[in-house]
């Protein structure tokens, strides 16, 4: 299985940014995690950040292409952008949400995701570790099988 990581914006600031909510782990140092825990499940795993919302819809575009699975932090996005909820929506493959904090138990913004309709489900609050659980709930779901591809319950 080949999964593409994307992360929004100031995402690359990890390890420098508020990290009693995001800890001290940083983007490059998050991204060989993944790698190498890929590695283990023969997973292929390829990431990439961007701070512009039009890139990351590029991306999630052609993603359908090269790829099996798409996981996304979008980040500040995630609260407010129809055009990623789009573009999540017409990708052929499947997604999955991750969060590195508990959304749900910050502020009343952070609560609410526009872009997890579009998603096969969302996982958040465990830090880097949300993005290993997004590779697990991606590997079972391709395990079951049915209907994988396009996939969103
Ligand atoms: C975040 C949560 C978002 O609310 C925030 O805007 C981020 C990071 C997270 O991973 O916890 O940038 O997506």
């Amino acid at each position: 299985m080949k999964i593409l990581v994307i992360h929004g914006p100031n995402l690359n600031l990890l390890g420098l940014r508020e990290p009693e909510i995001y800890g001290t782990t940083t983007l490059s140092q998050v991204n060989q995690l993944l790698v190498e825990y890929g590695e283990k499940y023969k997973v292929d795993v390829h990431c990439f950040q961007s701070n512009h919302e039009g890139e990351l819809i590029t991306r999630i575009q052609e993603a359908a292409e090269k790829y099996d699975a798409l996981i996304i932090n979008p980040a500040g996005f995630t609260h407010t952008s129809i055009a990623l909820l789009d573009a999540l929506q017409a990708c052929r493959i499947p997604a999955v949400e991750v969060h590195l904090s508990n959304i749900h138990a910050r502020e009343d913004f952070r609560r609410h995701s526009v872009t997890a309709a579009a998603c096969m489900g969302q996982i958040c609050g465990f830090g880097a570790d949300s993005y290993k659980l997004a590779i697990q709930a991606l590997l079972f779901a391709s395990q079951r099988k049915k209907n994988f591809q396009g996939q969103r319950a």
